[in-house]
């Protein structure tokens, strides 16, 4: 069963395919209004969500099918220790498609080897959010008509911002993107991404901590939110929660035609005085993001051929992966595993280096 587990799944020909759906499900929306009747949506969040819930949600009733699901893990047979494997077995006998977002690394992929209905990643812990990658790709259509020749700026978390993680992989993929990391020491770019996407691709980077520095060159600017949640000590979040704020005035030293795109919710990042901006894009990708699930949600009910995921006969037994937060320490019966890369190997569920 095709599903979407990391935004590279898609080919770029398929993220160009889906752009246009969405495009024109904005221009001509009564025209899909009806093209997923009958089919449900089951919506397993595992890990609190507003906008990206909602999202999916919306955009199944705007095709026409049903959605069922929970918001709070609390209530559901998680809590009495069904493993995701056993959830997503079942779920597969009451709903069509599987939208799934949980705070262990790896499980929307345990999901998706377990479930027979396409299963869709909105997001696995500190890893990926592949559909918030589409939410952005389609805004960075609409605002520059193209995705190759950009300096793109990422500002604030890049060690555990997933969406982050997602549109870095999905940019690696086209011409003359040039990087500017911009974040304290302590909240990095991931090693593993920067060898294996921005190294590997030879994508242009710079590393920086001042936002002021780096402005006057980007053609995007990629703010993200402190995750406090996923620190491990309280006293360094609060350290590094403020470390940048964009604001109306840093604004006038950036380019005229900057997009600023964020993934939401904003804490104090973004002050609220740049709203009014008409480089402020990130209501407008809220919007795009909902138009891209759409799409997403017709092409993977449309395509009813049983492939397995792709990578998967690549897989070999491992040792168990030393990331607390990967699925493969907490599911029973889950077998460690790992997928062989340039760089060593790397665990098949949360993509952590690992011994096998
Ligand atoms: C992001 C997420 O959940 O990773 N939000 C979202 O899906 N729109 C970003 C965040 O929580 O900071």
């Amino acid at each position: 069963m095709r599903s979407l587990i990391d935004i590279l799944d898609l080919t770029v020909e398929e993220i160009d395919e889906l752009v246009n759906t969405a495009c024109d499900m904005i221009e001509n929306p009564s025209k899909y209004a009806e093209c997923c009747k009958g089919k449900k949506l089951a919506t397993l969040f595992f890990e609190p969500s507003t906008r990206t819930r909602l999202s999916f949600e919306a955009a199944m009733m705007e095709l026409g099918g049903n959605v069922i699901g929970f918001s709070d893990a609390k209530n559901t047979s998680a809590s009495k220790g069904e493993t995701v494997a056993d959830t997503s077995r079942v779920v597969s006998c009451y709903a069509d498609i599987i939208a799934m977002r949980h705070y262990l690394e790896g499980a929307p992929m345990v999901a998706s080897l377990n479930a027979s209905v396409p299963v869709i990643n909105a997001g696995d812990g500190g890893h990926a959010h592949p559909t918030q990658t589409l939410a952005d790709l389609l805004t960075i259509h609409r605002k520059k008509g193209r995705f190759d020749n950009l300096t793109v700026g990422f500002c604030g978390d890049l060690k555990y911002g997933r969406p982050v993680h997602s549109l870095i992989h999905a940019l690696s993929r086209y011409e003359g993107i040039k990087l500017v990391l911009i974040s304290p020491k302590e909240l990095a770019l991931p090693d593993y991404i920067k060898r294996e996407v921005i190294e590997k691709y030879n994508m242009p980077c710079i590393e920086t901590d001042s936002l002021e520095n780096a402005l006057p060159e980007l053609d995007i600017l990629y703010m993200t939110r402190i995750q406090g949640e996923r620190f491990d000590d309280v006293n360094e979040y609060e350290r590094l929660k403020n470390s940048y704020v964009l604001n109306a005035e840093k604004m006038q030293c950036a380019k005229s035609d900057m997009a600023v795109l964020h993934p939401l919710p904003r804490v104090d990042e973004i002050s609220v005085d740049v709203d009014s901006d008409p480089r402020a894009c990130y209501f407008e990708q809220v919007f795009n993001g909902k138009n891209m699930r759409k799409a997403l949600i017709l092409k993977l009910l449309n395509e009813v051929q049983n492939c397995a995921r792709g990578n998967e006969e690549s897989f070999v037994e491992s040792k168990p992966c030393n990331n607390p937060r990967c699925v493969s320490n907490v599911e029973r019966g889950l077998v460690s595993k790992a997928n062989k890369t340039d760089d060593g190997f790397r665990c098949a569920y949360c993509e952590s280096s690992i011994n096998i």
